[in-house]
Protein backbone atom coordinates (compact mmCIF):
# COMPACT_ATOMS: atom_id res chain seq x y z
CA UNK A 1 0.00 0.00 0.00
CA UNK A 2 2.69 2.45 0.56
CA UNK A 3 4.17 1.49 -2.97
CA UNK A 4 8.19 0.20 -1.56
CA UNK A 5 7.83 3.22 0.33
CA UNK A 6 8.89 3.14 4.16
CA UNK A 7 6.16 5.56 4.73
CA UNK A 8 3.01 7.29 3.49
CA UNK A 9 4.75 10.74 3.72
CA UNK A 10 7.46 9.68 1.76
CA UNK A 11 5.32 8.37 -0.71
CA UNK A 12 3.45 11.52 -0.88
CA UNK A 13 6.07 13.56 -1.65
CA UNK A 14 7.15 11.83 -4.71
CA UNK A 15 3.70 11.67 -5.87
CA UNK A 16 3.74 15.29 -6.19
CA UNK A 17 4.56 15.82 -9.81
CA UNK A 18 1.45 14.12 -10.72
CA UNK A 19 -0.45 15.47 -7.85
CA UNK A 20 0.25 18.86 -10.20
CA UNK A 21 -0.57 17.08 -13.12
CA UNK A 22 -3.60 15.65 -12.70
CA UNK A 23 -4.92 19.08 -10.92
CA UNK A 24 -3.70 21.07 -14.21
CA UNK A 25 -5.40 18.28 -16.46
CA UNK A 26 -8.39 19.36 -18.55
CA UNK A 27 -8.09 23.16 -17.07
CA UNK A 28 -6.08 24.51 -19.97
CA UNK A 29 -7.01 24.97 -23.29
CA UNK A 30 -5.00 27.09 -26.16
CA UNK A 31 -2.89 29.00 -23.55
CA UNK A 32 -5.42 29.93 -21.13
CA UNK A 33 -7.30 28.48 -18.17
CA UNK A 34 -11.15 27.76 -18.50
CA UNK A 35 -12.51 26.71 -15.63
CA UNK A 36 -16.21 27.28 -16.93
CA UNK A 37 -17.22 23.84 -16.88
CA UNK A 38 -16.67 23.89 -12.85
CA UNK A 39 -17.17 27.62 -11.98
CA UNK A 40 -21.03 29.31 -11.86
CA UNK A 41 -19.17 32.89 -11.44
CA UNK A 42 -19.76 34.80 -14.87
CA UNK A 43 -17.45 36.97 -15.85
CA UNK A 44 -19.94 39.79 -14.43
CA UNK A 45 -19.77 38.00 -11.33
CA UNK A 46 -16.05 38.27 -11.12
CA UNK A 47 -15.92 41.96 -12.09
CA UNK A 48 -18.28 42.39 -8.87
CA UNK A 49 -16.06 40.97 -6.71
CA UNK A 50 -14.79 43.61 -4.50
CA UNK A 51 -12.21 41.35 -1.77
CA UNK A 52 -11.48 38.03 -1.42
CA UNK A 53 -11.11 36.32 2.28
CA UNK A 54 -9.28 33.31 1.99
CA UNK A 55 -10.15 31.30 5.08
CA UNK A 56 -8.43 27.49 6.41
CA UNK A 57 -6.18 26.26 8.73
CA UNK A 58 -2.45 24.51 9.05
CA UNK A 59 -1.52 23.88 5.60
CA UNK A 60 -4.10 25.17 4.15
CA UNK A 61 -4.39 28.12 5.37
CA UNK A 62 -0.27 28.36 4.16
CA UNK A 63 -1.47 27.84 0.79
CA UNK A 64 -3.77 30.58 1.35
CA UNK A 65 -1.11 33.01 2.15
CA UNK A 66 0.17 32.06 -1.24
CA UNK A 67 -2.84 33.23 -2.34
CA UNK A 68 -3.04 36.31 -1.30
CA UNK A 69 0.20 37.16 -3.20
CA UNK A 70 -1.26 35.36 -6.69
CA UNK A 71 -4.69 37.31 -6.62
CA UNK A 72 -2.89 40.40 -5.79
CA UNK A 73 -0.93 40.51 -8.21
CA UNK A 74 -2.92 38.67 -10.75
CA UNK A 75 -6.55 40.25 -10.23
CA UNK A 76 -5.51 43.53 -8.00
CA UNK A 77 -8.23 42.64 -5.92
CA UNK A 78 -7.28 42.62 -2.46
CA UNK A 79 -7.50 39.60 -0.37
CA UNK A 80 -7.26 38.98 3.23
CA UNK A 81 -6.28 35.74 4.64
CA UNK A 82 -7.25 33.66 8.00
CA UNK A 83 -6.97 31.18 10.08
CA UNK A 84 -10.65 29.51 10.20
CA UNK A 85 -10.90 29.32 14.05
CA UNK A 86 -9.86 33.13 14.31
CA UNK A 87 -11.99 34.62 11.25
CA UNK A 88 -15.52 34.60 12.74
CA UNK A 89 -14.95 36.16 16.04
CA UNK A 90 -13.01 39.38 14.50
CA UNK A 91 -16.30 39.95 12.62
CA UNK A 92 -14.69 40.51 9.44
CA UNK A 93 -16.21 42.70 6.35
CA UNK A 94 -18.20 40.49 4.63
CA UNK A 95 -20.99 41.71 1.79
CA UNK A 96 -22.60 40.24 -1.39
CA UNK A 97 -19.39 41.58 -2.83
CA UNK A 98 -16.72 39.70 -0.81
CA UNK A 99 -16.13 35.91 -2.39
CA UNK A 100 -14.73 33.86 0.45
CA UNK A 101 -12.56 30.84 -0.48
CA UNK A 102 -12.31 27.51 1.73
CA UNK A 103 -8.90 25.75 1.14
CA UNK A 104 -9.32 22.45 3.21
CA UNK A 105 -7.95 19.27 2.06
CA UNK A 106 -10.57 16.24 3.83
CA UNK A 107 -13.35 18.91 3.00
CA UNK A 108 -14.54 18.33 6.90
CA UNK A 109 -12.31 20.72 9.30
CA UNK A 110 -14.39 21.84 11.59
CA UNK A 111 -13.45 25.52 11.94
CA UNK A 112 -13.38 25.80 8.04
CA UNK A 113 -16.76 24.74 7.64
CA UNK A 114 -17.90 26.70 10.45
CA UNK A 115 -16.47 30.04 8.72
CA UNK A 116 -17.59 29.08 5.23
CA UNK A 117 -21.48 29.06 6.81
CA UNK A 118 -20.73 32.47 8.43
CA UNK A 119 -19.87 34.01 5.52
CA UNK A 120 -22.27 32.16 3.50
CA UNK A 121 -25.01 33.26 5.76
CA UNK A 122 -24.00 37.20 5.54
CA UNK A 123 -24.24 37.08 2.09
CA UNK A 124 -19.94 35.90 0.21
CA UNK A 125 -20.32 34.03 -2.78
CA UNK A 126 -18.72 30.76 -1.25
CA UNK A 127 -15.74 29.07 -3.13
CA UNK A 128 -14.17 25.78 -2.03
CA UNK A 129 -10.56 24.28 -2.87
CA UNK A 130 -11.03 20.74 -1.37
CA UNK A 131 -9.15 17.30 -2.28
CA UNK A 132 -12.44 14.88 -1.33
CA UNK A 133 -15.47 15.19 -3.67
CA UNK A 134 -18.65 15.43 -1.92
CA UNK A 135 -17.18 16.52 1.41
CA UNK A 136 -19.05 19.43 3.71
CA UNK A 137 -16.87 22.09 2.57
CA UNK A 138 -17.74 20.93 -0.73
CA UNK A 139 -21.64 19.92 -0.92
CA UNK A 140 -22.41 23.68 1.11
CA UNK A 141 -19.87 26.00 -1.27
CA UNK A 142 -21.31 27.54 -4.15
CA UNK A 143 -18.33 26.46 -6.11
CA UNK A 144 -15.90 23.89 -6.41
CA UNK A 145 -12.15 23.41 -7.64
CA UNK A 146 -11.32 19.68 -6.89
CA UNK A 147 -7.49 19.22 -5.81
CA UNK A 148 -6.58 15.87 -7.83
CA UNK A 149 -3.83 14.86 -5.60
CA UNK A 150 -5.42 11.27 -5.00
CA UNK A 151 -6.23 9.95 -1.01
CA UNK A 152 -3.99 11.53 1.39
CA UNK A 153 -3.12 9.47 4.23
CA UNK A 154 0.25 10.76 6.23
CA UNK A 155 -0.98 13.53 8.82
CA UNK A 156 1.39 16.28 7.54
CA UNK A 157 -0.05 17.49 4.36
CA UNK A 158 2.23 17.40 1.29
CA UNK A 159 0.71 16.81 -2.05
CA UNK A 160 -2.16 18.23 -0.88
CA UNK A 161 -0.53 21.91 -0.46
CA UNK A 162 0.73 21.73 -3.50
CA UNK A 163 -2.26 20.78 -5.14
CA UNK A 164 -3.59 23.47 -3.56
CA UNK A 165 -1.31 25.90 -4.93
CA UNK A 166 -2.25 24.61 -8.29
CA UNK A 167 -5.81 25.42 -8.23
CA UNK A 168 -4.88 28.40 -6.46
CA UNK A 169 -3.00 29.45 -9.63
CA UNK A 170 -5.04 28.64 -11.95
CA UNK A 171 -8.25 30.37 -9.76
CA UNK A 172 -6.20 33.48 -10.12
CA UNK A 173 -5.21 33.19 -13.80
CA UNK A 174 -9.08 32.16 -14.89
CA UNK A 175 -10.14 35.85 -12.58
CA UNK A 176 -7.54 38.02 -14.25
CA UNK A 177 -8.35 36.54 -17.80
CA UNK A 178 -12.26 37.46 -17.12
CA UNK A 179 -10.65 40.89 -15.18
CA UNK A 180 -8.57 41.67 -18.29
CA UNK A 181 -6.77 43.16 -15.54
CA UNK A 182 -2.90 41.10 -16.85
CA UNK A 183 -1.75 41.79 -20.49
CA UNK A 184 -2.06 38.81 -22.43
CA UNK A 185 1.30 37.65 -22.74
CA UNK A 186 2.16 38.02 -19.39
CA UNK A 187 -0.58 35.64 -18.37
CA UNK A 188 0.23 32.99 -20.92
CA UNK A 189 3.83 32.79 -19.70
CA UNK A 190 2.48 31.98 -16.46
CA UNK A 191 0.41 29.37 -18.21
CA UNK A 192 3.24 27.71 -19.81
CA UNK A 193 5.33 28.07 -16.85
CA UNK A 194 2.65 26.51 -14.57
CA UNK A 195 2.67 23.06 -17.50
CA UNK A 196 6.44 22.96 -16.54
CA UNK A 197 6.03 22.72 -12.79
CA UNK A 198 5.60 19.14 -12.87
CA UNK A 199 8.92 18.25 -14.74
CA UNK A 200 10.54 20.35 -12.35
CA UNK A 201 9.15 19.05 -9.07
CA UNK A 202 10.86 15.67 -10.65
CA UNK A 203 13.51 17.18 -11.03
CA UNK A 204 14.16 18.11 -7.09
CA UNK A 205 13.28 14.41 -6.45
CA UNK A 206 16.24 12.77 -8.04
CA UNK A 207 19.11 11.41 -5.37
CA UNK A 208 21.19 13.66 -5.37
CA UNK A 209 18.83 16.62 -4.86
CA UNK A 210 17.38 14.17 -1.65
CA UNK A 211 20.43 13.28 -0.18
CA UNK A 212 21.76 17.08 0.55
CA UNK A 213 18.72 18.06 2.40
CA UNK A 214 18.63 14.02 4.05
CA UNK A 215 22.61 15.03 5.20
CA UNK A 216 21.54 18.68 6.48
CA UNK A 217 18.33 17.39 8.37
CA UNK A 218 20.29 14.49 9.77
CA UNK A 219 22.70 16.97 11.12
CA UNK A 220 20.03 19.24 12.51
CA UNK A 221 18.00 16.55 13.97
CA UNK A 222 20.47 16.90 16.93
CA UNK A 223 19.32 20.70 17.62
CA UNK A 224 16.30 21.59 20.25
CA UNK A 225 15.57 25.11 18.01
CA UNK A 226 15.80 26.13 14.19
CA UNK A 227 14.49 29.22 12.42
CA UNK A 228 13.27 29.26 8.42
CA UNK A 229 13.29 32.67 7.01
CA UNK A 230 12.39 34.25 3.74
CA UNK A 231 10.66 37.26 2.37
CA UNK A 232 7.53 37.90 0.20
CA UNK A 233 6.42 34.03 -0.55
CA UNK A 234 9.65 32.45 0.65
CA UNK A 235 8.17 33.34 3.90
CA UNK A 236 5.13 32.09 3.33
CA UNK A 237 6.77 28.60 2.21
CA UNK A 238 9.13 29.08 4.95
CA UNK A 239 5.54 28.99 7.66
CA UNK A 240 5.03 25.98 5.88
CA UNK A 241 8.05 23.87 6.11
CA UNK A 242 8.29 25.24 9.74
CA UNK A 243 4.96 23.33 10.48
CA UNK A 244 5.68 20.41 8.80
CA UNK A 245 9.16 19.42 10.92
CA UNK A 246 7.61 21.07 13.95
CA UNK A 247 4.83 18.52 13.70
CA UNK A 248 6.88 15.29 12.94
CA UNK A 249 10.41 15.73 14.05
CA UNK A 250 9.07 17.95 17.14
CA UNK A 251 12.01 19.83 16.75
CA UNK A 252 11.12 23.10 17.65
CA UNK A 253 11.26 26.08 14.40
CA UNK A 254 10.34 29.34 13.93
CA UNK A 255 9.28 30.76 10.85
CA UNK A 256 10.51 34.86 10.08
CA UNK A 257 10.14 37.33 7.68
CA UNK A 258 13.44 37.55 7.36
CA UNK A 259 13.54 41.62 7.36
CA UNK A 260 11.44 41.38 10.87
CA UNK A 261 14.86 39.41 12.54
CA UNK A 262 16.63 42.57 13.58
CA UNK A 263 13.52 44.00 15.70
CA UNK A 264 14.04 41.03 18.01
CA UNK A 265 14.62 37.74 17.39
CA UNK A 266 17.87 38.11 15.84
CA UNK A 267 18.72 37.93 19.73
CA UNK A 268 18.21 34.06 19.94
CA UNK A 269 20.55 33.72 16.84
CA UNK A 270 23.87 32.16 18.41
CA UNK A 271 26.39 29.89 17.41
CA UNK A 272 25.73 26.39 15.31
CA UNK A 273 22.08 27.55 15.50
CA UNK A 274 20.90 26.10 12.41
CA UNK A 275 18.72 28.22 9.65
CA UNK A 276 17.43 27.61 7.03
CA UNK A 277 17.09 30.68 4.50
CA UNK A 278 15.27 31.05 1.41
CA UNK A 279 15.74 33.02 -1.43
CA UNK A 280 14.42 32.37 -4.63
CA UNK A 281 12.80 35.75 -5.03
CA UNK A 282 14.51 38.04 -7.57
CA UNK A 283 13.26 41.46 -6.37
CA UNK A 284 13.74 40.43 -2.91
CA UNK A 285 17.59 38.66 -3.40
CA UNK A 286 19.79 41.28 -2.16
CA UNK A 287 17.90 42.36 0.99
CA UNK A 288 17.42 38.52 1.58
CA UNK A 289 21.07 38.10 1.23
CA UNK A 290 21.65 40.59 3.67
CA UNK A 291 19.70 39.36 5.76
CA UNK A 292 21.11 36.05 6.01
CA UNK A 293 24.77 38.08 6.60
CA UNK A 294 23.33 39.38 9.75
CA UNK A 295 22.63 35.60 10.95
CA UNK A 296 25.76 33.85 9.19
CA UNK A 297 27.98 36.97 10.88
CA UNK A 298 26.28 35.51 14.90
CA UNK A 299 27.65 32.01 13.77
CA UNK A 300 24.22 30.54 12.75
CA UNK A 301 24.88 27.21 10.70
CA UNK A 302 22.60 28.34 6.99
CA UNK A 303 21.56 25.81 4.63
CA UNK A 304 20.48 28.32 1.87
CA UNK A 305 17.77 27.56 -0.95
CA UNK A 306 17.80 29.04 -4.55
CA UNK A 307 17.47 29.10 -8.17
CA UNK A 308 19.50 27.24 -10.12
CA UNK A 309 22.26 29.62 -11.59
CA UNK A 310 22.67 31.66 -8.61
CA UNK A 311 26.58 31.62 -8.02
CA UNK A 312 26.01 34.18 -5.22
CA UNK A 313 24.47 32.27 -2.19
CA UNK A 314 26.61 29.74 -1.33
CA UNK A 315 29.28 32.44 -0.29
CA UNK A 316 27.11 33.64 2.44
CA UNK A 317 25.76 29.75 3.51
CA UNK A 318 27.21 26.49 4.48
CA UNK A 319 25.08 24.57 2.17
CA UNK A 320 23.25 25.24 -0.55
CA UNK A 321 19.92 23.52 -2.53
CA UNK A 322 19.07 25.17 -6.13
CA UNK A 323 15.42 25.29 -7.45
CA UNK A 324 15.02 24.42 -10.98
CA UNK A 325 14.32 27.91 -12.88
CA UNK A 326 10.62 29.43 -12.55
CA UNK A 327 8.59 32.38 -12.30
CA UNK A 328 8.64 33.85 -8.83
CA UNK A 329 5.18 33.43 -8.11
CA UNK A 330 5.41 29.96 -9.34
CA UNK A 331 8.88 29.10 -7.18
CA UNK A 332 6.64 28.20 -3.59
CA UNK A 333 5.58 24.82 -5.46
CA UNK A 334 9.08 24.04 -6.02
CA UNK A 335 10.71 25.31 -2.95
CA UNK A 336 8.20 23.35 -0.48
CA UNK A 337 9.52 19.90 -1.34
CA UNK A 338 13.26 19.82 -0.06
CA UNK A 339 11.62 21.59 3.28
CA UNK A 340 9.35 18.42 3.26
CA UNK A 341 12.22 16.52 2.32
CA UNK A 342 14.07 17.89 5.99
CA UNK A 343 10.86 17.44 7.92
CA UNK A 344 10.63 13.76 6.58
CA UNK A 345 14.40 12.69 7.31
CA UNK A 346 14.55 14.66 10.78
CA UNK A 347 11.87 12.56 12.04
CA UNK A 348 13.02 9.47 10.65
CA UNK A 349 16.28 10.03 12.35
CA UNK A 350 14.74 10.97 15.27
CA UNK A 351 13.04 8.02 15.10
CA UNK A 352 9.50 9.44 15.60
CA UNK A 353 6.46 7.82 13.95
CA UNK A 354 6.71 9.76 10.88
CA UNK A 355 3.04 9.12 9.35
CA UNK A 356 0.94 9.47 12.75
CA UNK A 357 2.85 12.32 15.01
CA UNK A 358 1.34 12.60 18.46
CA UNK A 359 -1.54 14.63 20.21
CA UNK A 360 -2.86 15.05 16.16
CA UNK A 361 -5.57 13.54 13.89
CA UNK A 362 -5.68 13.60 9.97
CA UNK A 363 -8.79 15.78 10.03
CA UNK A 364 -10.23 17.60 12.54
CA UNK A 365 -13.64 17.74 13.29
CA UNK A 366 -14.16 19.56 16.23
CA UNK A 367 -13.89 23.38 16.63
O1 LIG B 1 -8.16 18.94 5.79
P1 LIG B 1 -7.69 20.33 5.96
O2 LIG B 1 -6.89 20.84 4.81
O3 LIG B 1 -8.81 21.30 6.27
O4 LIG B 1 -6.75 20.32 7.21
C1 LIG B 1 -6.19 21.50 7.72
C2 LIG B 1 -5.09 21.22 8.72
O5 LIG B 1 -5.60 20.51 9.81
C3 LIG B 1 -3.92 20.46 8.11
O6 LIG B 1 -3.41 21.10 6.99
C4 LIG B 1 -2.80 20.28 9.13
O7 LIG B 1 -2.23 21.52 9.42
C5 LIG B 1 -1.74 19.30 8.60
N1 LIG B 1 -1.54 18.23 9.53
C6 LIG B 1 -0.40 19.96 8.35
O8 LIG B 1 0.53 19.07 7.82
Amino acid sequence: EKGGFDHFMLKEIYEQPKAIQDTLAGRIKEDKVDLSNEISLSKEDVQQIERIHFVACGTAYHAGLVGKYVFEKLTRIPVEVDVASEYRYREPIINERTLFIAVSQSGETADTLAALREAKQRGAKVLAITNVVGSSVAREADDVIITWAGPEIAVASTKAYTSQLIAIYLLGIYFAQQLEAKNVGELKEVVAQLQKLSEKAELLLQPEQVSIVANFAREIAKHQNLFFIGRGLDYAVALEGSLKLKEISYIHSEAYAAGELKHGTLALIEENIPVLAIATQKALYEKTVSNIQEVKARGAYVLGVTITGDTELNKSVDEVIHIPKTLDLLAPVLTVIPLQLFAYYACVERGYDVDKPRNLAKSVTVE
